[in-house]
Parts: C-alpha cells; structure tokens; sequence
C-alpha cells in the first residue's frame, strides 16, 4: 500500500504562513513522509521544495531516475550532475519558483550549512525560518496503515526475541547476543534494525547508554536488552530486563518497581491528557519506592519514522496535550550506579477514548539458569 502523498504535501503547505515561500527538505524522515522518495545524505546536496503551487527537486543525475518512478509527484526537477555541479541547478529552482527574498522553511535539525550558504550565495537577501516542530506535529498523528506497520515490526522483534532467550546461557558475551539478535530479526522477517541492539549485563546495565562489550554473563545479573525491527519503514523500539536464574531480592524489588511504574504510565495513557501527566504517574511510583534520584531519564518519546521523534515528548512538566493517533515509548528505568539497570520499554497509540498496548512480549524477571 502507499500513501496520498500529494495529501500530505498539501498539509505541509499550511506551513507557508508568515512569509515562508517554501519548505525545503533534505533526505531523511522528513522527506520519506512526505513524498516517499528514499534519498541519502550525503556531499551530493538533494533538496525537495514545496511552494504553494508546485512541488520541485534539486537532484543529482545518478538519484533522478527516482523522480521518473513517481509521476505522482509531478516534480519540476533541477538536476544537476558531477561534472557542473549544483550551484546552477540550486539557481535555477530559486528563479525559476520565484524564492528571491523570500523566507525559506527548514528542518533545523536535519538541514546542513552547506546546502543552505548555497542557497545565500545566490540570493543574500533569501531569509531562513526553521519550520521543524511543524513537521513533526504532522507526522506525530499516525494512520492506520503507519500504525499497522509498527504492529508488523513489533511482531518481528517479539519472535526474535523469544527464540533470543533460548540461546541466554552463563558466559556468553553481550556482543554475542547482541549479534544473535540482529540475525534471529533478519530471520523473522525485519527489513532492518531501527539502531543496534543494546545488550548490558550486571553493573553495566546501570548505564543507560552503556556500551556492547565483551562482559560474560552470570547468574543471578541483571541483562538489559533494548532493540527493534524495521519493517516497511517503520520500527519497533522494546527492552526487556532479565536476570539469569534466581535474582537476588533488591534486584527483584527495583524491577516490580519499574513494572508498577511502566503499567501506570500505560493506564495514564489518553486523549487529553497532557504528556507530563504520563511521566508523573510512572515517576510517582518510582520516587514513593524510594528509587527516585535513579530514574535519570523522561519515560517516553514519539516513535516513528525516526526511532526518536519529538512529539510527542513524555517528560516531567510537558503540558502539551496527547491525541489520538499518537505512538510513543514508555520506558521507565531504575539504574543503581555499581549494581545494574531495569528498564521496561512498550511501544502505545493513543486510541479513540484510551490506549492500545502495542507490545506484547512478557514482561518476566527470571530466565531459567
Ligand atoms: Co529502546
Ligand atoms: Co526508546
């Protein structure tokens, strides 16, 4: 199935207010969801214009026959190849939409200096706007069919991770499992993994962006495994925290802890209320434990396109308020300095009156040793 991408260019076109002539976009996420056109990049600058009339890209000649494929799009392209350079196709898309001293809306976050002093050089006078949380909120409400790819790659890593636990044995490496399951996702049908797996054993587990190493597992450790499958473009981001055999009783009471915190956040979960209300329920919990200088982090973030997407943001004092549509993480953690980690990360879409736990996967402390 594909999408009305000519419908979400036109929401994009809302956009064009206050002196924005035109939203330019570089590959990435913003791109993808917007036209559906998978470009790298990279030094050859590749750039979508959106005005209020036409759609245009400047594009290198080895990338165009991905334009040719999408008639859909009804682009005026400004190709330009290696031996001209791009400075005179940049040129001819600004005279040619009519961008002299206009305002141009970027994504901040992902638009690079280089294309945008090419912009400058041609028309000094060209202004600058960065439009990003006004793509993200566009892409922040998921369709059926974006929600649906999610469930896909939820159910891909779901597999791979039960197949992953048979193989949990005292003295394999972090990195070996890690790798393990990079292949047992392949195999379980992901077109893709949404970042590499992180697999922290014991006092490691207690950095939440520790590192893969060589450490061997042992009995009775904590083992933090945070991972998810890409399929259709879309990603599953879930943890899991196990310990190997019996699990020493501090260990057990930090994760009912976090198990507490993370299904009260989920209950939590509806349309109209704000996002922080989210993070105070599973914080609550975690601080009435005792345990709350340990929980270093927000409880959630926006998962899309982009594993990490901005919208919307499940954090202390967020008075922005969740919609329908809307899918994100709630990862609650509890990470003692010197004794280990426990995070338990579910993927939710906020449904019509409440919340849809997309994640199914057990959430059980104890591997059999
Ligand atoms: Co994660
Ligand atoms: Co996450």
């Amino acid at each position: 199935m594909t999408f009305d991408y000519n419908a979400r260019l036109n929401r994009l076109r809302a956009l064009l207010i206050d002196g924005v002539s035109a939203i330019a976009l570089v590959p990435g996420a913003n791109m993808r969801y917007f036209t559906g056109l998978s470009l790298h990049l990279m030094q050859r600058p590749t750039i979508a214009l959106i005005t209020a009339d036409s759609f245009a890209m400047i594009i290198p000649q080895l990338e165009a026959s991905k334009l040719d494929q999408r008639p859909d799009l009804n682009a005026r392209a400004f190709v330009w190849s290696d031996s001209e350079g791009y400075q005179g196709a940049f040129e001819a898309a600004v005279d040619g939409l009519g961008l002299r001293g206009g305002i141009l809306g970027v994504d901040g976050m992902t638009m690079r200096v280089t294309e945008w002093l090419t912009f400058q050089r041609i028309d000094p006078t060209m202004g600058v706007r960065g439009v990003e949380r006004g793509l993200i909120a566009i892409r922040a409400i998921k369709s059926p069919y974006e929600v649906d790819a999610m469930r896909r790659a939820i159910a891909v890593s779901e597999r791979a991770l039960e197949r992953l636990l048979l193989e949990i044995k005292v003295g394999v490496t972090e990195r070996e499992i890690a790798s393990r399951l990079s292949v047992l996702m392949k195999e379980e049908g992901g077109h893709g993994e949404a970042f590499s797996p992180a697999v922290q054993f014991g006092a490691n587990s207690a950095l939440p962006h520790g590192s893969v190493g060589d450490r061997r597992l042992e009995r009775g450790q904590l083992i933090i495994i945070d991972f998810g499958a890409v399929v259709d473009g879309y990603p599953a981001d879930i943890t899991r925290t196990f310990c190997l055999g019996e699990a020493p009783a501090d260990l057990q009471r930090m994760f009912n802890t976090v198990l507490s915190a993370n299904i009260a956040a989920k209950a939590a979960v509806r349309p109209g209320v704000p996002m922080g209300d989210v993070d105070k329920a599973a914080r609550d919990l975690i601080s009435a434990a005792g345990y709350g200088a340990y929980f270093i982090h927000r409880t959630g973030h926006g998962l899309g396109l982009d594993i990490h997407e901005p919208i919307p943001q499940i954090a202390a004092g967020v008075t922005d308020i969740l919609q329908t549509g809307m899918t994100f993480t709630i990862e609650p953690g509890i990470y003692l300095p010197g004794v280990g980690g426990v995070r338990i990360e579910d993927d939710v879409v906020v449904t019509a009156d409440s919340v849809e736990v997309l994640t199914q996967f057990p959430r059980e402390l104890i591997i059999p040793a």
